[in-house]
């Protein structure tokens, strides 16, 4: 049988109100997909990205948006082991979030933590995803150490301060208005730098002793990409998850030798279905249980109905936000 599918079609993009809700035939999930009926589905700035069409989605991903959801898995593919119809999950997807089904593999699914409820939950997969990846795994952060990280008050922002900070670093964040700041300083950050007013290298280099730091994780670029590598201890580690002041900088390079640097960055969408899985198995051995204590909450915003998808990317891109936008697709 097959189901019909109301959806966010975001048409050939442009400004938000390209956004139509529209139906579509939904596929059935093949090998390790399951499909999920989804309760919410998380707003993220890709998803701003992809609409206005500077982000085109990955060979072989869904062109449709929406990276993350909660819900009930309603049907399972043929190779699907570990997940059955009836389990209630969140999960990372390829795209296509923004609707009543949504295809996902059963290895970027997570359960429940418990305590959670389905809205919480939809707002965990992308950006502990991402910074798990990028700051533990590719940075990795050790305990002890000092970190920051550009853009606090956003999600992924606010889930770095909150995990940086569970696993014992002191932790500096930029962030653009006072309000901001006291939302991050919640979330665990030592320091919070009002980055219109406030040269955040200066108060690095003070407040470390010229010593800097030993994680920068960036979303900023531009301007920031000398800056953060003159902030960096010996040692240090930079990663770029996003450029949104430019990837074009005249840089010096001088401190990558000098102080022995390394400077990456990554990407989500295009890691394989197997990359994805084995982020998911550290999420679930040493994220959720510290989700389970209360700690490390995804904090939500706003959330809207699908409908009005237009209004919640409007409100991202304004960046008046603290924290998650949410959609509600079946709460
Ligand atoms: N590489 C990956 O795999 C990956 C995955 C997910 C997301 N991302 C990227 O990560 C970033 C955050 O994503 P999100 O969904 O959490 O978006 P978001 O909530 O919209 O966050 C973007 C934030 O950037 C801040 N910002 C803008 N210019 C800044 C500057 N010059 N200095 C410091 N902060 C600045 C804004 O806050 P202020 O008001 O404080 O400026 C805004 O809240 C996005 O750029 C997204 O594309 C990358």
């Amino acid at each position: 049988m097959t189901l019909n599918c109301t959806f966010i079609d975001h048409g050939q993009g442009g400004s938000p109100d390209c956004m139509k809700i529209a139906t579509r035939p939904m596929e059935s999930p093949q090998g390790r997909q399951v499909l999920i009926e989804v309760a919410y589905a998380g707003v993220n700035r890709p998803d701003v990205l992809q609409r206005a069409g500077s982000y085109p989605p990955p060979p072989g991903a869904s062109p449709y948006l929406g990276l993350e959801v909660s819900g009930h898995i309603i049907a399972v593919g043929p190779e699907v082991q570990d997940r059955k119809v009836g389990d209630t999950v969140c999960a990372l997807t390829p795209g296509g979030g923004y609707a009543q089904y949504c295809l996902a593999d059963e290895r970027h699914c997570l359960p429940i933590p418990k305590g959670l409820d389905l809205l919480q939950a939809a707002a965990i997969p992308e950006n502990y995803f991402t910074v798990w990846t990028n700051v533990f795994e590719r940075a990795a952060l050790k305990p002890g150490e000092r970190f920051l990280v550009h853009g606090g008050s956003s999600g992924i922002g606010l889930t770095a301060i909150q995990l940086a900070h569970a696993f014992g670093s002191t932790v500096w964040t930029t962030v653009g208005n006072t309000d901001k700041a006291q939302a991050c300083k919640q979330a665990g950050a030592d320091h919070t730098i009002l980055y219109r007013e406030q040269d955040f290298e200066q108060i690095v280099s003070e407040a470390t002793k010229r010593q800097g730091v030993d994680v920068i994780l960036d979303m900023v670029g531009g301007d920031y990409i000398n800056k953060n590598l003159r902030s960096l201890a010996v040692n240090g580690r930079l990663v770029q998850i996003a450029f949104l002041e430019g990837s074009k900088s005249q840089i010096d390079a001088l401190p990558i030798m000098i102080k022995r640097l390394s400077f990456t960055g990554s990407t989500l969408r295009p890691r394989s279905d197997e990359d994805k899985g084995k982020i998911a198995q550290a999420l679930v051995s040493q994220v959720i249980p510290l989700m389970e204590k209360g700690q490390c909450l995804p904090l939500i915003h706003e959330v809207f109905d699908l409908k009005d998808a237009a209004a919640a990317h409007a409100l991202m891109e304004s960046s008046k936000h603290i924290g998650k936008i949410m959609l509600k697709v079946k709460g």
